[in-house]
């Protein structure tokens, strides 16, 4: 009857309503699919029993004795005697500083939410230059939140810069109860993220929580910067891991991790290198589509109220989307709504544009072959 009712006098209507679905359905089918199929219950045996009894009997006191082998600065006090329920490291690189002074100012300025304790610190590796080493010195003693360790801080040895910070966070901080790693390059918002994990039910020692990548493969080009060779990482497919722009660990997997590290080969990217120590000790990522990845959404104030995180963002979109979400200004369900759907479209063009370019240019590169 109802079939009939809509064929015959509002058929019109129907096209629309099913074209308004399989709008929502693609614009937002694919979150969802992702968000519950990249849900699944760590895997538990014998050797993560082992891993996780050594993760809990970690003594760290030897390295502090000898502190000067791995770090040149270190807050050893910033965490004594607190409750910690974040705490956020902003991997930045040496000599920029004055984005440092930006995400000071701005998101980086939360010292709790909620009632929860934050504490943000930036983690550094050693620049190139003797004159800005003394600068970042002069930082340290102003702001008193850079962690240096001694390595190069460079492209390839970012694997090595996400070790010294487990070490520190474990060795110093054994008191927060989440880890957050973040690119400097990224906005953040703090009290949305934080409002999610309080709401994570499952497993909350087992957290290890970003924008999942699903069947990464090794760049098998041997021309490329980024060049695995088989004998490194032999398999066809990453296990899936947490894109490393931003991922958050719990206390008890960071130091699951401090135990496997020695184990895993150090040559493929950082973020996989982490994703494959989760793997050992029997851990699955948990995937938000709220994490925006690799990806730079479009700004739009509603949005950026519901998302977590956004990539490349600009100083001066940086000021703007912290002074505009800390207004005070509520968003309604319909204004979220909107907002969402508008950052996301624009965001897809953007991608699809980029797409498009790289495209047309590796199609340049192989006419100039
Ligand atoms: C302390 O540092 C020295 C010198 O680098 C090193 O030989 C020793 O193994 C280190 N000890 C620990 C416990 O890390
Ligand atoms: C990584 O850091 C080590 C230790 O400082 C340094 O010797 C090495 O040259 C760095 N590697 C690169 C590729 O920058
Ligand atoms: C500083 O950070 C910004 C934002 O990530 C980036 O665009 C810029 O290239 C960085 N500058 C240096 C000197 O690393």
């Amino acid at each position: 009857m109802q079939v009939t009712f809509c064929r015959l006098r509002t058929h019109q209507w129907c096209f629309i309503l099913f074209n308004v679905i399989l709008f929502h359905a693609l614009l937002f089918g694919a979150d969802f699919v992702e968000e519950y199929f990249l849900h699944s219950l760590p895997h538990v045996d014998m050797k993560v029993l082992e891993i996780k009894d050594k993760a809990r009997k970690l003594n760290m006191e030897p390295l502090k004795s000898n502190l000067s082998t791995y770090y040149i600065l270190n807050q050893p006090e910033v965490c004594k005697g607190k409750n910690i329920f974040l705490l956020s490291l902003i991997f930045s690189s040496p000599g920029n500083g004055t984005r440092r002074d930006l995400i000071r100012k701005t998101w980086g300025s939360m010292t709790s939410i909620q009632g929860h304790l934050i504490i943000t610190l930036f983690a550094l590796g050693m620049p190139v230059l003797v004159t800005t080493q003394k600068e970042i010195d002069k930082e340290s003693q102003k702001n008193h939140d850079i962690i240096e360790g001694i390595f190069l801080d460079s492209s390839e040895n970012q694997t090595l810069k996400i070790i010294a910070m487990t070490q520190w966070a474990v060795t110093f901080c054994p008191n927060a109860l989440f880890i957050l790693k973040v690119d400097e390059e990224m906005f953040v918002n703090l009290p949305s993220l934080v409002g999610y994990l309080l709401n994570l039910k499952e497993h909350l020692e087992d957290i290890y929580v970003g924008s999942v990548v699903h069947q990464g493969t090794p760049n098998r080009d041997p021309h490329h910067q980024e060049f695995i060779s088989l004998s490194e990482y032999p398999e066809k497919y990453y296990p899936d891991y947490c894109s490393g722009e931003t991922f958050i660990v719990s206390q008890e997997v960071a130091r699951m991790m401090y135990v496997v590290f020695k184990e895993v080969p150090v040559m493929v990217p950082a973020d996989v290198f982490v994703g494959i120590c989760m793997k050992s000790i029997g851990l699955i990522p948990i995937h938000s589509s709220r994490f925006s990845g690799k990806r730079h959404i479009k700004y739009n104030r509603c949005c950026y109220k519901y998302i977590f995180t956004s990539s490349e963002t600009t100083d001066a979109e940086m000021s703007l989307a912290w002074k505009e979400i800390n207004d005070g200004k509520e968003c309604t369900w319909l204004e979220t709504y909107y907002g969402l759907i508008s950052c996301k479209l624009l965001t897809y063009l953007d991608s699809f544009k980029h797409f498009h370019m790289s495209t047309l240019e590796n199609n340049v590169m192989y006419v100039d072959d």
